[in-house]
């Protein structure tokens, strides 16, 4: 394909937007609280925090001007850049992952499908603490219910995806974005006010270095690349799309604001309402499931159909973030089905969709019928998480890095950050700097720390 005759977004507010969907999902909501409770609280949110800025930023910048440059899917983008060189086992390696994230992270966008049901019903009335965990355990160990949401969810992104870019993706993003913004804003109030809340709060922000060894240095280094979307070609593939006047070190700023933002709140709103009511913070992945309906059950239930609104409203803005994010996971692999092996983009979305139902479903069983088979001591589901986030993603980050700091011609970089020199651009050297030296090493160094030879 040539430049013009591929799609592309229509305006800056929808580039941004379109980016922050992709970013602000589950891994904001879901994934970031119980990483955090698992980790210890404040000191995994500080060291989150700057592997977002030393880190996330950088690299992000470094696949937009990939993507913008190449205007292809990501495998495309390194032939396009380095014909004939190893370098494009970096956009095959971020299909794969993109594929094994969408095959666990679809079931938990079920799940939150079956909470919109849950909600409207005003099925957490009158229910304790308990009885939300033990609801949550049997819903998903059943064989049946959510796997069937789970494929309704992957369905509901195939038929975005072969919309197409601006139509779709654009358009859903500019809607829900500020909605859900608001609303996570109601609720974090509602949570710090809760009876009891302190300890929450505390755990938040008071932290405690004593316990941070290297897997809260990977975890937090995981979650800042699962949650900015980064390492595998997904914020490539979208700056692909982007218009040429895009100033691309200021988006790439922008959606990591609001990624944080997000996530931070999202904490504001879990911590407090699990201390409240006396939930471990180290629940894992069920947390937000069994802390939040607590959260619209204790503030709201005195006025029913007001906990009916809120908490209706909020699954349905959870499953809508997490449906930008879906979409930006499923289009990586789809760009490059069809742009590589000639299928059109109907054919290419049908066979990513029934390749993610076909590990959807096995990563949902593996949490109730599969219980039994470990690999590793981990069920299918965790096993997919850890490897894509914890271990998939950084090295493709490592590997950007290195790709734009050392390979690349510089003249192009400075191009695409300057958009041909019309930008002031001041962290230039900066920004080189770190991927030349800092992101690649630091990667490392967590790594290496991780398996225990340096200490
Ligand atoms: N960042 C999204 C979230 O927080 C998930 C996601 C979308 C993702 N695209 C990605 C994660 C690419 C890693 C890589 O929910």
């Amino acid at each position: 394909m040539t430049r013009n005759d591929r799609a592309n977004f229509g305006s800056k507010i929808g580039v941004i937007l379109a980016s922050a969907g992709s970013a602000v999902g589950l891994g904001n909501i879901w994934r970031f609280p119980f990483e955090t409770g698992n980790h210890g609280g404040a000191a995994f949110i500080l060291i989150y925090l700057a592997c977002v800025l030393i880190l996330g930023i950088p690299i992000m910048i470094a696949e937009f001007l990939i993507g913008r440059h190449s205007r292809a899917n990501t495998a495309g983008a390194y032939q396009k850049l380095a014909p004939g060189t190893l370098w494009r086992w970096i956009g095959r390696m971020g299909v794969l992952t993109g594929f094994l994230i969408l095959g666990y992270y679809s079931v938990v966008a079920g799940w939150t499908l079956e909470f919109i049901g849950e909600a409207a019903a005003n099925g957490f009335a009158g229910k304790s603490a308990a009885d939300f965990i033990s609801s949550f355990n049997s819903f998903v160990g059943n064989p049946w219910r959510p796997v069937l949401w789970m494929v309704l969810f992957l369905l509901a992104t195939h038929f975005i995806i072969v919309k197409g870019v601006e139509k779709g993706i654009e358009k859903s993003a500019k809607i829900m974005m500020p909605m859900l913004f608001i609303l996570l804003i109601i609720l974090a109030v509602c949570s710090v006010s809760l009876p009891g809340a302190g300890a929450g709060i505390e755990f938040l922000l008071k932290p405690d270095f004593s316990k941070v060894d290297g897997n809260v240095l990977l975890g937090a280094m995981g979650q800042a690349f699962f949650s900015l979307s980064l390492g595998m070609g997904c914020l490539c593939t979208y700056a692909s799309y982007f218009r040429s006047d895009t100033n691309l070190s200021k988006t790439s700023f922008n959606v990591a604001a609001i990624d944080t933002l997000v996530a931070v709140l999202a904490g504001f709103i879990i911590f407090p309402a699990a201390f409240s009511v006396g939930i471990q913070p180290d629940a894992g992945p069920s947390l937000l499931f069994i802390t939040l309906p607590n959260v619209f059950q204790q503030a709201f239930g005195g006025v029913p159909w007001l906990a009916v609104l809120l908490s209706v409203m909020f699954y349905v803005l959870l499953a809508l973030a997490a449906l930008t994010s879906t979409i930006s996971l499923h289009e990586v692999a789809t760009a490059y089905l069809h742009e590589e092996f000639d299928f059109t983009r109907g054919k290419a979305a049908k066979l990513v969709t029934a390749g993610c139902i076909f590990l959807g479903a096995l990563s949902s069983l593996s949490l109730g019928a599969g219980k039994e088979y470990t690999i590793f001591g981990m069920t299918l589901f965790d096993l997919f998480d850890f490897v894509t986030a914890k271990i998939m993603l950084p090295t493709g980050g490592f590997f950007i890095a290195i790709f734009t700091g050392w390979y690349l011609d510089k003249k192009i970089v400075w191009e695409e950050i300057s958009n041909d020199g019309t930008l002031k651009v001041h962290i230039y050297r900066l920004l080189l700097f770190i991927l030349k030296f800092i992101a690649p090493i630091g990667i490392a160094i967590i790594f290496i720390n991780e398996l225990g030879l340096l200490r």
